[in-house]
């Protein structure tokens, strides 16, 4: 998946022949699943029509402060345009758009918009060769710059002109790659490796039997894929669950019973940055597994059951570095237990699941949590989506490395 898909990308038009490119351009954030509106200079439209951009992007594409067809018609508000933007993309930002951008000279809608616009701006220049070097030019940029925009360089070849050089707008494919690399480089938790339970397990009680629970392993899932989005290198180590991940970027690995979660776990630990208790471990399991399929019995069944490894446990014992979370679904005395727990596992953080709250634990889309850190500090939270609930986990983990 890419790291534009589902971004809302503002793309600015200039005047200049690449603008031809834009059309591919769109098609190409459209693939990537990104949201597209489409702003025009006047001059641009002699370039390419907005009603290409209008059907590549489906939706309208502004160009007047006012609709000139329809004067009764609202006034293209280029504040909204520019706060519902993740990214403005200016391509093919030509020498004139930019000394305006530069110099806030505010003729037109695109530089009404870049002026009212919070989120990242990105450039892509397009001119003659001389031009591209002109101190005039260079001057622009290195103003952009100390904005903090980013400048997509102009790739050498053959220019309208008819002269070979550098100044071509960089080809749409490298606009959108170096897009996806300069966003993946700042992602909060780029270079961290994070180890993640999640679902059931299933112990055996003979080749046809288990004993196991309701877990559906939602939480664990839907932590990996907040992770994975917030650039973590993520392994999910999950027990019998249907849950599918959308990131194939997810290491995952399948597993059974509780020991082999905790083969996985352990096989990972050492090297990993973060790690996320969200599985629903069985606490025992048979002692013996039948070889057969037993057979049904005259009077009651008794299966002897022993414990199984504390799985979060022995990581805490192991921790060096590890921010290490686990998770407590409580009944009773909630507050207390959870503590209990954050003390014997040697924990960083509890997610407490209180069962007395409506909505809360298994079986729901839905959970109510309240986070406990090290130093027992209680941070209760309202009841949320479990995607919600996984984003408040993984922005306390980016708050704990920011420190
Ligand atoms: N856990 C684990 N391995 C186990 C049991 C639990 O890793 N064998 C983890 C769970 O993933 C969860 C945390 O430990 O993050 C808390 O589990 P819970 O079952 O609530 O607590 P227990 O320690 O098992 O205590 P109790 O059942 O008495 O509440």
């Amino acid at each position: 998946m890419s790291v534009l898909s589902g971004k809302k990308i503002l793309l600015g038009i200039s005047g200049g022949i690449a603008a031809y490119k834009t059309a591919h351009l769109v098609r190409l954030f459209i693939k990537a699943g990104a949201h597209i509106q489409v702003i025009m200079t006047p001059a641009s439209k002699d370039f390419i029509t907005p009603l290409t951009l209008s059907t590549l992007s489906k939706n309208q594409v502004y160009s007047d402060f006012f609709n000139e067809d329809d004067k009764e018609a609202m006034w293209n508000n280029h504040v909204d345009l520019a706060l519902w933007a993740d990214l403005f993309i200016i391509a093919p930002a030509t020498a004139n758009t930019m000394s305006k951008m530069a110099n806030g000279n505010c003729d037109n809608l695109l530089i009404a918009t870049y002026l009212s616009a919070k989120c990242p701006v990105y450039f892509a220049p397009a001119m003659d060769l001389d031009m591209y070097k002109h101190p005039s030019t260079l001057s622009s940029f290195s103003k952009l710059k100390q904005f903090g925009n980013t400048i997509i360089p102009a790739e050498s070849g053959e220019l309208a002109s008819g002269l070979s050089g550098e100044g071509r707008m960089a080809e749409p494919e490298n606009i959108v790659s170096f897009l996806e690399n300069d966003l993946l480089s700042k992602l909060p938790l780029k270079g961290k490796k994070i180890l993640i339970t999640a679902g059931p397990t299933y112990e055996a009680i003979d080749p046809v039997r288990f004993i196991g629970n309701h877990s559906s392993g939602k939480m664990g899932y839907d932590i990996a894929e907040e992770a994975a989005n917030k650039g973590a290198e993520v392994i999910l180590v999950s027990g019998p669950s249907n849950q599918v991940l959308k990131d194939n970027s997810i290491q995952l690995i399948k597993v059974v019973s509780a020991q082999e979660m905790y083969d996985a776990c352990h096989a990972n630990f050492e090297n990993v940055d973060v790690a996320i208790a969200a599985a629903a471990v069985a606490d025992y399991r048979p002692k013996n597994v039948a070889s057969q399929k037993i057979k049904k019995q005259e009077t009651n069944l008794t299966i002897e059951l022993e414990k199984t490894q504390d799985i979060l446990a022995t990581l805490g014992e192991k921790k060096r570095n590890q921010f290490l979370i686990g998770f407590a679904l409580e009944t009773e005395n909630e507050i207390e237990n959870a503590i209990g727990k954050i003390k014997k596992k040697n924990l960083d953080l509890i997610v407490l699941n209180s069962l007395n709250d409506k909505g809360a634990g298994f079986g729901h889309s839905t959970n109510k949590v309240t986070f406990i850190d090290k130093n027992f500090k209680e941070l209760p939270m309202d009841l949320k989506s479990k995607e919600a609930v996984a984003q408040d986990i993984v922005n306390i983990i980016i708050k704990h490395y920011e420190k």
